[in-house]
């Protein structure tokens, strides 16, 4: 297993390029299972996730042609050969659930493994069953498995009100709804810039929705999607980490494809913080004013307020802030675990429940420090950055979820950074 190695750094300069969003690609590859025609997807990034998923849809019968340099994800799911998402697969990634809505909207069955537990809380998945059901999909949990069957005809258009918003539910449900009789309206649905790209390319497919980026969604089924070609849109919690780097650092990076509006709250709290944050023509340019960073409070929210997966790489800030501030996840119940590996390079973070008291010193100390999740990886490369002496990253498989040629991005803006195999 490999290692980060970091080095406290001086500031940072010059420009790095931000990948297409996991996250959105996670959800669009599934799209694929909605149409037996071939569905591209360019801007894709390259990463441990997106194998998963390449495997997953693999094993479905789908094909999907290795992501060339040029990021481009082929994929066509003319016949599936298998209707069963395994346990072997989903364990690896949650997002596999996201292959119920396409298979029991497209053929009306599947049986799809249930994803357990997960580092960063319980992460149930009982919002997308339910929307599911409510289009008159009938459900059976057993063996581990839910084995989903749409009644005869096919899932039908319905009102799904979710209790809470939902990234995962909202997407299996507008996926599915695409090819359901008549109209679906999906209430609290989740508005991230994911969600609206996902509605673009089922547009392009064929499919009838409104509403996408608002908190009601109206899905008119049609009786069949066809082909389409669609870029993925930026990463946005790509973005927002490196723009951490310079705000961490000193100097100026530019963010190239980067948009404010992707990440509107993000930016207002590192104006606050002191850093100032300027969108150009090729994306967006981050550099610190004179002096330190200024404690800020912040409270995770889903979109549009501040994204819970920049919560940890906003911590490793807030660590060498002037002043205290308090980060409340209200997002997932127990992601605060790069705390404590925070602390082991000398930071003062205080955790009660889902509030963490940060007090900002001067200087961090490098230190051996173990990733635990995805995010929580990254911040401890960017607290790296901003200690003294050398810090070593352990478990970077976490990091390769997420982040594509972290180490290459961050020495191309002067970073002193390396990748190593572990001893
Ligand atoms: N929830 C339920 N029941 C459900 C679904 C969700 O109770 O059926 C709860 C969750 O436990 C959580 C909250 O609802 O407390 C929100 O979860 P959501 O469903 O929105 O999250 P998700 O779809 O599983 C996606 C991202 C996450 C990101 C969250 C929130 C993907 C593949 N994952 O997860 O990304 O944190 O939305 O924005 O899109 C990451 O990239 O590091 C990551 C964890």
């Amino acid at each position: 297993m490999d290692q980060i190695i970091v080095h406290g750094n001086g500031p940072l300069r010059g420009e790095i390029p931000i990948a297409g969003a996991k996250n959105a690609c996670l959800a669009l590859m599934p799209a694929t299972l909605l149409t037996d025609q071939p569905l591209t997807l360019t801007n894709a990034p390259r990463l441990s996730d997106i194998r998963t998923m390449t495997a997953l849809l693999q094993s479905l019968g789908a094909e999907v042609a290795p992501l060339q340099e040029g990021q481009v994800l082929a994929l066509s799911s003319h016949d599936l050969t298998s209707h069963r998402a395994d346990y072997d697969i989903v364990r690896k990634m949650r997002a596999s659930i996201l292959v119920l809505g396409p298979m029991l909207a497209r053929d009306g069955r599947a049986e799809v493994s249930l994803p357990g537990g997960c580092a960063i809380g319980a992460r149930p998945v009982d919002l997308h069953l339910k929307a599911l059901e409510a289009m008159g999909a009938e459900l059976d949990l057993r063996d581990g498995y839910v084995h989903a069957k749409a009644p005869h005809g096919g899932l039908r258009g319905a009102v799904v009100d979710f209790p809470i918003v939902s990234v995962g539910a909202t997407e299996n449900a507008l996926m599915a709804a695409t090819l359901a009789r008549g109209t679906t309206v999906l209430k609290n649905a989740a508005r991230e810039p994911e969600i609206v790209d996902l509605a673009e390319c089922l547009r392009r497919m064929g499919a009838q929705i409104e509403g996408e980026g608002t908190g009601t969604i109206t899905i008119q089924g049609v009786d069949a999607l066809h082909g389409a070609t669609h870029p993925v849109v930026t990463d946005r919690i790509e973005l927002g980490t490196y723009m951490l780097a310079p705000a961490i650092c000193g100097g100026e990076v530019e963010c190239l494809g980067g948009r404010i509006e992707l990440l509107s709250a993000f930016c207002e709290k590192l104006d606050e913080a002191g850093i100032s944050v300027e969108q150009t023509a090729r994306g967006i340019k981050v550099g610190r004013r004179n002096g330190r960073v200024r404690a800020v409070d912040v409270t995770t929210e889903p979109f549009p307020g501040f994204p819970t997966d920049l919560q940890a790489q906003f911590m490793a800030l807030m660590c060498v802030a002037e002043g205290s501030c308090v980060l409340e996840e209200t997002i997932f119940e127990n992601r605060f675990m790069h705390a404590p590996e925070l602390t082991r390079m000398g930071a003062r973070i205080e955790v009660h429940g889902g509030h963490a008291t940060v007090t900002g010193v001067e200087k961090l100390r490098g230190a051996p420090v173990m990733a635990t999740d995805l995010r929580a990886s990254v911040s401890l490369i960017l607290a790296g950055l901003a200690a003294e002496g050398r810090t070593t990253v352990s478990r970077v498989y976490h990091l390769d979820r997420g982040y594509e040629h972290v180490v290459r991005k961050l020495r191309g803006v002067g970073a002193r950074i390396e990748r190593i195999k572990e001893e």
